[in-house]
C-alpha cells in the first residue's frame, strides 16, 4: 500500500484543496467545468477539473479518446470559442491574474507568449509548400509585417535549439521535404517563439515511431531544464508521460479522476481505471500472459451514467458508487483520488 494512504488522515474536500494550491503555482484550475454548444444545447464536456502546475513542473494529463484531454488544453489557451466552447464554471489562474472571461484582445497576450502550444496533429498543420524560415518568421515576429534581420537569426537559433541540424538549409526547405521527427521539432520551435513560461503539448508523438518518439520526448525534458520551463503534456499512453512527467493527472469521461506523483501512480494507482490503464499497457505487458484490456467502452459525452462515471466497466464498485454525482477527488496526502473506495480496494 503507498505510505501516502498509511499517512493520509481526514481527506479533504475538493473546495480546500482548490484554496490552497492557490498560492505560488504558475497555473492554478479549480473547479472547471467546460461545455460545448450543440444543436440541442449546451453538452458537459469537462467536469469539475482541480490542479496545478508549478514554476517548472511537468504535469501529465492521460486518459481514453474523448475523455476530455484537449478540450481541457483549449480551455488553458483561450480558444475553446473556436469549437462552440466555453467554460461554464471555476478559475483558472495564469501567475495570480484571472483567465476565465478574459477577453480576445487580452488571451493575445497570453497565448504563444506565455503559455506555448503544440496542438494535437500539429504536424499535419503545417504549411505543406510554405518554407519552414517563413512559417518561423510569422511566430518570431508574432504576426508583425516588418521582419528584420533580428527575427531571422531568431528563427535559426529556434531550428538549433530543437536540435534540427543543417538550420540553414531547413528555413528553404518545406514541411514536405522533412520527416515526421523533424516536423514535429519545427511544430516545437514555433511554440517556443516567445519564450513562454509553460508549454501545452497535446499529444506530441502519437503520430510518430517509437525511436523517433524517444528523440521527441528527450527534447522536450531538455528544453524544459534548459528553459526553466513548466510542460503540460497529454497522452493516452502512460509510458510517454512517466518519461518526462513529475505528476501524473487521470481523466475518464470528463471528469478529473486521480492526482499523483509519477512514482507514487506508478507504484500503485488510488483509482481503478489508473490501474487497469497501467495493467493495459503495451509496454510492460508479460509476454507470456495475455494482454489486459480494460472491459467495454468509455461513455459517450453527455450520456455519462450516474454516480461515478467509471461503475459500468470498474471491477470494485458497490451501489453507492451506482448513484448520485460524480465523486470529488478528495485527498491522501499529497495524492488524489476521486475513487469512492480509495483505500479499500488496494
Ligand atoms: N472539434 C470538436 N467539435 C465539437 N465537439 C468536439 C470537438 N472535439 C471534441 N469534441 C467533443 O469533446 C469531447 C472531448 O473531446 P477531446 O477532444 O477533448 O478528447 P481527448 O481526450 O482529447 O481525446 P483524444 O485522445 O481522441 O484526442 C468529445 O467527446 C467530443 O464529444
Ligand atoms: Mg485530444
Amino acid at each position: 500500500m503507498p505510505s501516502d494512504l498509511e499517512t493520509a488522515g481526514t481527506p479533504r474536500s475538493d473546495h480546500d484543496a482548490a484554496r490552497t494550491d492557490a498560492d505560488g503555482d504558475l497555473l492554478a484550475v479549480s473547479g472547471v467545468r467546460i461545455a460545448l454548444r450543440r444543436r440541442s444545447g449546451e453538452v458537459p464536456v469537462v467536469e469539475t477539473a482541480t490542479f496545478t502546475v508549478p514554476a517548472n513542473g511537468a504535469l501529465g494529463v492521460v486518459g481514453e479518446s474523448g475523455s476530455g484531454k484537449s478540450m481541457l488544453s483549449r480551455a488553458l489557451i483561450g480558444t475553446l470559442p473556436r469549437y462552440g466552447g466555453r467554460v461554464t464554471h471555476g478559475s483558472i489562474r495564469w501567475q495570480g491574474r484571472e483567465l476565465v472571461g478574459l477577453p480576445e484582445k487580452a488571451w493575445r497576450t497570453i497565448r504563444g507568449r506565455e503559455i506555448g502550444y503544440v496542438p494535437q496533429s500539429s504536424m499535419a498543420g503545417l504549411n505543406p509548400i510554405l518554407p519552414i524560415g517563413e512559417q518561423l518568421l510569422e511566430a518570431v515576429s508574432n504576426g508583425r509585417r516588418r521582419v528584420d534581420a533580428e527575427h531571422r537569426a531568431r528563427v535559426l537559433e529556434l531550428l538549433d535549439l530543437v536540435r534540427i541540424p543543417r538550420a540553414k538549409q531547413v528555413v528553404s526547405e518545406t514541411a514536405d521535404q522533412l520527416s515526421g521527427g523533424m516536423r514535429q521539432r519545427v511544430v516545437i520551435a514555433a511554440a517556443l517563439a516567445q519564450r513562454p513560461k509553460l508549454l501545452i503539448l497535446d499529444e506530441p508523438t502519437t503520430a510518430l515511431d517509437v525511436t523517433v518518439q524517444a528523440g521527441i520526448l528527450k527534447l522536450v525534458a531538455d528544453l524544459r531544464r534548459e528553459l526553466g520551463m513548466a510542460v503540460m503534456l497529454t497522452s493516452h499512453d502512460l509510458a510517454v508521460i512517466e518519461t518526462i512527467c513529475d505528476k501524473i493527472m487521470t481523466m475518464y469521461a470528463g471528469a478529473v479522476i486521480e492526482i499523483g506523483g509519477v512514482g507514487d501512480v506508478r507504484g500503485g494507482p488510488l483509482h481503478p481505471y489508473t490501474k487497469a490503464l497501467m495493467e493495459s499497457r503495451v509496454d510492460q505487458a508479460d509476454p507470456t500472459r495475455d494482454l489486459v484490456t480494460i472491459p467495454g467502452e468509455p461513455p459517450s459525452t453527455g450520456n455519462w451514467p450516474p454516480g461515478c462515471r467509471f461503475w459500468p466497466r470498474c471491477p470494485v464498485a458497490v451501489d453507492a458508487c451506482r448513484v448520485g454525482d460524480q465523486p470529488a477527488m478528495r485527498s491522501f496526502g499529497q495524492r488524489w483520488s476521486a475513487c469512492l473506495r480509495t483505500g479499500e480496494w488496494l
